[in-house]
């Protein structure tokens, strides 16, 4: 590693983060069916349609899993807590063993002296709640909010920090527009509604966690790059939709109690009823905003419908997810939200990373010199938003472990940590012990 913990301002954290689906193994300990596993279970879906069943076993292998957490020197587990774990029927009575999980989960973190980090949904929809409509469903933002009462109502209290929901666009529009995730859908009025139910979600549950006295709450937005394929004003246009809707939408609608006017163009026909008087529940007061950031992508305009654009090819070198490495758009998001958005709050990357095509080597190695590679020009930017006066306050590395990569499967290893997926075994990989020094 070329950076080190003394490049960075005193208390500035590093942690590493990872969700509940992609890792603990979602057959195990009464959790409920969520629409990940049905999406999964659907021809075409999925990559050798593989499921979060097993997944990397952590419900049982917690401890070992902790233990590589503070081996790596990191101060913080971003977690999250699975929504379907902990209230099997998405509403109702609670499954004890669910409870139980988590409370063993944070107790030993903190017993390691970490501090734990939730985020309160990552994707995991229970089932029953997709019967009646999921992310469509304008009852979400309560139902969302009682399933926040439940679950910090247990483990609140040993919280570093806390944040809602994991990357609004991927609920909404990743999952009702393109389809790509579960529930799969391609349906503008579908997508329109999730996108503002997400955000009220979001606050409703902000609300509720203050109601019971909790502290350093936050949100988590994906944030994509988007530079225009060429030089028109079309492009122009074209990407700065993408813009809009991507990143602009959620930043928008929490920090000035609006959503940008292009994407509405789109959106406003198909919206849900009142949503315009919903802002002062979006907006409910943060302590930190984290942004999760992987690539870039170039936007060229066509004749198609709404949003009449379409991602061309890049020249960027690539990562195994085909996604350009862009540490600049870091940089860029992180000023720009500072400058346009949150002013001095405190700004947190809490996912950066990328897969690669780690294999274990003949002498039960894996070297990954692309990802250390990866993360050094990533941090050099966060330093450089830091050095300009951005209160940029911590980095997550997605991920600790190798796990289900949503609908690609188990094939993306985004690990610091090798998993065999047959036996299970964990394998550090070259970067984990590039960490150890960096951290030290
Ligand atoms: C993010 C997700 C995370 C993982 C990474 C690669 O969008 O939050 O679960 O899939 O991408």
């Amino acid at each position: 590693m070329t950076f080190s913990r003394q490049d960075f301002p005193e208390g500035f954290l590093f942690g590493t983060a990872t969700s509940s689906y992609q890792i603990e193994g979602h057959a195990f300990g009464g959790a409920g069916s969520t629409h990940w596993d049905t999406f999964a279970a659907t021809p075409g879906n999925v990559v050798r349609s593989e499921n979060g069943d097993r997944a990397c076993d952590h419900y049982h292998r917690y401890e070992e899993d902790l233990d590589l957490v503070k081996g790596a020197g990191f101060d913080c587990y971003r977690f999250s807590t699975s929504w379907a774990r902990v209230l099997p029927e998405g509403r109702g009575t609670p499954n004890p063993e669910g409870l139980d999980f988590y409370d063993r989960l944070t107790d030993a973190m903190l017993e390691r002296g970490i501090k734990p980090c939730a985020t309160l949904y990552h994707w995991e929809l229970p089932s029953p709640l997709a019967d009646l409509g999921g992310w469509r469903n304008p009852d979400i933002p309560y139902w969302f909010a009682d399933f926040a009462e439940v679950i910090m109502g247990r483990i609140g209290d040993r919280m570093h920090s806390i944040a809602p929901i994991n990357e609004p666009w991927c609920v909404a529009f990743l999952s009702h527009f393109l389809g790509h995730q579960a529930p799969g859908l391609k349906d503008i009025r579908a997508t329109a509604r999730a996108m503002h139910h997400v955000m009220k979600a979001h606050g409703t549950a902000i609300q509720a966690m203050r109601a019971m006295g909790l502290n350093n709450l936050g949100a988590v937005v994906n944030m994509e790059w988007a530079d225009p394929a060429d030089d028109t004003p079309e492009a122009a246009e074209a990407a700065a939709l993408y813009d809009g809707y991507y990143n602009r939408f959620f930043l928008g609608g929490m920090f000035k109690k609006e959503y940008p006017a292009n994407v509405m163009k789109g959106f406003e026909p198909h919206m849900p009823e009142g949503w315009q008087d919903d802002f002062d529940v979006i907006a409910s007061p943060l302590d930190w905003v984290g942004v999760n950031y992987y690539t870039r992508k170039l936007i060229a305009p066509d004749d198609g419908p709404w949003p009449h654009h379409h991602e061309v090819e890049g020249p960027l070198p690539k990562t195994f997810m085909d996604w350009e490495i862009y540490p600049e758009g870091l940089y860029k998001f992180l000023k720009r939200t500072a400058e346009e958005y949150t002013g001095d709050l405190p700004l947190f990357v809490t996912e950066n990373g990328m897969a690669n095509a780690d294999v274990i080597q003949p002498d039960g190695t894996v070297n990954d010199p692309e990802r250390l590679d990866y993360v050094q020009k990533h941090l050099a930017m966060v330093k450089k938003a830091g050095d300009e006066g951005v209160p940029v306050n911590g980095y997550f590395l997605w991920s600790l472990l190798d796990n289900y990569e949503w609908s690609l499967g188990y094939e993306k290893r985004f690990g610091l940590v090798h998993v065999d997926f047959e036996t299970m075994k964990r394998t550090p990989k070259s970067s984990y012990h590039e960490w150890q020094k960096a951290l030290r």
